[in-house]
């Protein structure tokens, strides 16, 4: 382990899993912050972990209340965005198992795989690319043959200071078993990407709605992968979602489309999720690291606290999947173009997105201290739009019946046109707003005295922590924030 390293937490096979051990002692500050995320995360009710009340189990987590909420958000968008305003998609929602043939067919079976060292002294397994990357250097482009040698010259050790093993395959999918009995047959698994489903259903949707090329095809949904080290809170996990979208295309244009994907991703991550344009970044991934079916492949990417690191995939992976497909189906791929004998397999481009790390980009983006009348505050600056709770409401006093009654009245109305707006009375008003900013309610509303002599209640900015007096009759019309 270099000496500027120090492992914060260490991921055992049950456990909490959050590993902040790649980053040097300048970066404390970022390390700090994360620490300081998934602890208001556990503590306002985002994200828990997984199993928590018997030690967790590593690599997933869930989502509390207001997680729930913030995670909906963003799925909701998306498909608001990406299927609903557009002509062109079709939204499927398939099977989680499936027919282990589509994993045989997608390649996955054969080499969905990371490279596996294991501690020789603790038998902690590892990583290699991690380990490499951790130690330094860069993996980029080497074979897992490679890696072996790579460790082996540089005397590279595992975190523990132990020397490691040889690099061997691990396949990361889940293996399950369907039916009754278990034996080779009944071999299924818990789908890697929800791509696969998406592949099996072109032809479905092409016969049902026969739509005009390029059109695309939308999943959102779970997927599993038995992720050799889990870490760094929600990045990489071992059960997550993902938002994928494959977009079908005539081989002779798939430049346009792929360049309309590229500016959406954009739209997606600095207007949908909010994140600063100089945070978000384009990685061209060099042919040597492509799948050898991707023709172009960007990773965006994104500065997280802990460094910069891929949000989004995005690759041109031509008619690979359905050509594999067709050849292990023997159902034919083959797109007519209306009004013509021409026909052919389309190509495809996939903007593959995964929940977790959109909820982390969100997250860490709002996560602000700052002080207000000279006392620190923590608060989340989610876009309105993302926000779990938008209205917060209370009566100054618990204890004044007129009061309480007034409020739930105003509470009443805004949770019809809202729906995402909470009561809150517990505490004096200065612990609501604090408890409000920290699970980065845009507006407090408070119900006073003055508000049974003249119909106008005390607003509050979350960011700006101004009040002011609105009539409760304006509450809604338009809506206060825009
Ligand atoms: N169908 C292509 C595909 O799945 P990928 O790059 O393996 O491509 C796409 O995954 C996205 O899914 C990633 O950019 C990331 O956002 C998310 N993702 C992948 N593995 C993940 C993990 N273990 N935990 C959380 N998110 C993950």
């Amino acid at each position: 382990m270099p000496a500027n390293c120090s492992p914060t937490r260490i991921d055992l096979r049950y456990g909490c899993g959050i590993m902040l051990n790649t980053m040097s002692k300048s970066n404390t500050t970022k390390n700090e912050k994360m620490e300081s995320i998934v602890s208001l995360a556990k503590r306002r009710g985002f994200i828990y972990q997984g199993s928590d009340i018997y030690g967790g189990l590593s690599g997933t987590w869930d989502y509390g209340p207001l997680g729930v909420s913030l995670k909906r958000n963003i799925m909701g968008l998306w498909w608001k965005m990406f299927v609903d305003d557009r002509e062109d998609m079709y939204g499927v929602d398939a099977a989680i198992i499936m027919n282990p043939k589509v994993w045989i067919a997608s390649g996955h079976v054969a080499t969905f795989a990371d490279p596996l060292v294991e501690d020789l002294v603790t038998n902690q397994r590892h990583r290699a690319d991690h380990i490499i990357k951790d130690a330094g250097f860069s993996a980029d482009g080497m074979t897992f043959a490679d890696m072996d040698k790579f460790i082996k010259e540089k005397g590279i050790k595992s975190p523990a200071g132990n020397d490691l093993s040889e690099v061997r395959t691990f396949n990361m999918m889940f293996k399950t078993s369907v039916g009754p009995m278990e034996d080779e047959s009944s071999i299924s698994y818990l789908r890697p990407e929800t791509a696969g489903g998406i592949f099996t259903n072109f032809r479905n949707v092409v016969d049902s709605f026969y739509p005009d090329l390029p059109f695309g095809i939308a999943q959102q949904g779970k997927a599993f992968r038995n992720e050799i080290s889990p870490r760094d809170f929600i990045f990489r996990c071992r059960e997550f979602e993902q938002m994928e979208i494959e977009y079908f295309v005539d081989p002779k244009r798939w430049e346009e489309s792929y360049e309309m994907w590229r500016v959406q991703m954009h739209r997606w991550l600095e207007e949908g999720l909010g994140l600063p344009a100089e945070h978000v970044h384009e990685l061209e991934v060099p042919e040597a690291d492509r799948a050898f079916y991707s023709q172009r492949t960007i990773d965006f990417e994104y500065d997280y606290p802990g460094g910069r690191n891929e949000i989004i995939g995005f690759a041109y992976r031509t008619d690979y999947d359905l050509g594999a497909h067709q050849k292990m189906s023997g159902k034919s791929m083959d797109y007519n173009v209306k009004g013509t004998n021409e026909k052919f397999v389309p190509h495809v481009i996939e903007p593959s997105l995964g929940v977790e790390r959109a909820v982390m980009a969100v997250l860490s983006n709002s996560y602000t201290e700052d002080e207000v009348n000279g006392e620190k505050r923590i608060v989340m600056k989610f876009p309105y739009h993302l926000a779990p709770v938008k209205y917060a409401v209370s009566p100054l006093l618990k204890n004044k019946p007129e009061l309480v009654a007034k409020a739930r009245e105003v509470y009443a109305i805004l949770k019809k046109e809202f729906g995402a707006v909470m009561w809150d009375d517990n505490g004096n008003i200065g612990k609501r707003y604090r408890r409000q900013d920290e699970i980065g309610t845009p507006y407090c509303v408070v119900i006073d005295f003055e508000t049974l002599e003249d119909g106008a209640v005390t607003v509050r900015d979350r960011d700006t922590t101004e009040q002011k007096r609105v009539k409760i009759s304006e509450l809604i019309t338009p809506p206060i924030q825009a």
